[in-house]
């Protein structure tokens, strides 16, 4: 189950979310009011943590020990010391650092912890990934950054030119490395979103004042847009599985049919299915979906218009109209053919074959076969279902082919 903690250190970081937070309960822990409730879909708990590293710690290692939070999402405002950066910018961290924590008489460089290895957090880079596609879809400035974190607000160019020559940080500010330490000693993935204030320098505190709510509204903007985003990556299969109705004995004694429809007339279901492959497939240079009769035509269809490319049908014996070539694979008693029509792919085409459920991989394999024979080159197999007792997706693997399936079921 995920559950998204969004801290930040101010009234004016969390402002927004609490405004937007729905169903929501308060409980208040070592000084600190926690808001649970859902947020674009998400059950997330909003808290703010006070400024500095001890206060952050703390609200972040209460969060970890009492509402099992999976995603940790600081927010807030911070210092640009990158000179490219401007006010209103957004910083997603790659890594954060202490900048004030400095033993170098110890013989350890600025930020390294002590008697540890520890030095550069590292954020997650797939919510990190999330954070920048939502900014851009958004069209706010963000860039990957190196954020710095202190018990300093820094108003003094000359140090920020320090500490950016020193630990190549892109903006500092009170809190960030501090929540990462504490996900990291917990294993809990984190991403640091902060929207510039000011410059850390002599502007820093008038620019801080002016500029903090608006600043606030860009981060917010970001991690609302992002949700529902971090809970597709992580719940759908599990989602998607709960939805698909097992129905025993049917069509004959012994089979334990996986009846998708259930999941089809359930639009969060139909939704998060569609959303996950698009997901998965986006950016992977699909030219055509190749959806196989019956059931791999509805979400095969839906999903190709979502990638923006087209889908062809593979169908049974007898169906299509035009020129086709025809591939037969073996049942239990007999055989069976499909079809394709002669035009449906170009040479060289990437095309990703679609299906409901693979489970021995006989009609599976002769798709295969004839998206092969029209000189198209197979991007994956990809399926709802795989029932990997009757080995079908293995045959398609042990074939070459790249195969995916969202969930599975034991047994046939
Ligand atoms: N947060 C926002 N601006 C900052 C600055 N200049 N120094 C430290 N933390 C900050």
């Amino acid at each position: 189950m995920t559950t998204i903690a969004i801290m930040g250190a101010l009234d004016e970081e969390i402002a927004l979310y609490l405004s937007k937070l729905e169903e929501k309960y308060e409980e208040k822990l070592a000084g600190f009011v926690f808001h649970s409730g859902n947020l674009n879909g998400a059950h997330v708990v909003v808290v703010k943590s006070g400024v500095g590293k001890v206060n952050s710690s703390v609200c972040a290692q209460a969060l970890i020990d009492c509402f099992s939070v999976s995603h940790m999402i600081f927010t807030g405002v911070a210092g640009a010391i990158n000179p490219d950066l401007n006010v209103k910018d957004i910083v997603v961290s790659t890594q954060s650092i202490q900048h004030d924590m400095d033993a170098r008489a110890l013989g350890y460089s600025r930020g390294r912890i002590p008697f540890s290895e520890l030095k550069a957090f590292d954020a997650d880079a797939k919510l990190c990934e999330l954070a920048l596609q939502s900014a851009k879809k958004q069209n706010i400035h963000a860039i990957k950054g190196v954020i710095l974190s202190g018990d300093q607000f820094i108003t003094d160019a000359k140090i920020g030119r320090e500490l950016r020559a020193e630990l190549d940080g892109d903006c500092v500010d009170m809190e960030s490395a501090a929540v990462a330490h504490a996900c990291a000693l917990n294993k809990v993935s984190h991403v640091i979103i902060r929207a510039i204030s000011d410059k850390a320098d002599h502007s820093a505190q008038e620019s801080f004042e002016k500029i903090c709510h608006d600043a606030a509204n860009n981060s917010f903007a970001i991690v609302y847009e992002m949700i529902p985003h971090i809970i597709i990556h992580d719940d759908a299969p599990a989602i998607i599985k709960s939805k698909i109705r097992t129905i025993p004995n049917w069509p004959k004694k012994g089979v334990m049919y996986r009846d998708i429809t259930t999941l089809l007339k359930d639009k969060e279901g139909l939704g998060i299915t569609i959303d996950f492959l698009v997901k998965r497939h986006k950016g992977k240079k699909i030219d055509v979906v190749a959806g196989i009769e019956s059931r791999g035509f509805i979400i095969g269809a839906a999903l190709a218009n979502k990638l923006g490319v087209g889908f062809v049908p593979i169908r049974k014996k007898g169906k299509l109209p035009g020129k086709i070539i025809s591939a037969s694979y073996s049942l239990e008693y007999g055989t069976d053919t499909i079809e394709i029509h002669e035009d449906a792919i170009h040479k060289g085409a990437r095309v990703l074959i679609f299906d409901d459920l693979i489970a021995t991989g006989g009609t599976a394999t002769a798709a295969c076969e004839l998206v092969t024979r029209l000189g198209g080159i197979i991007a994956e197999c990809c399926f709802i279902i795989d029932l990997p007792d009757l080995g079908g997706s293995k045959k398609l693997k042990e074939a070459g082919h790249k195969v995916f399936a969202i969930t599975s079921f034991e047994g046939d």
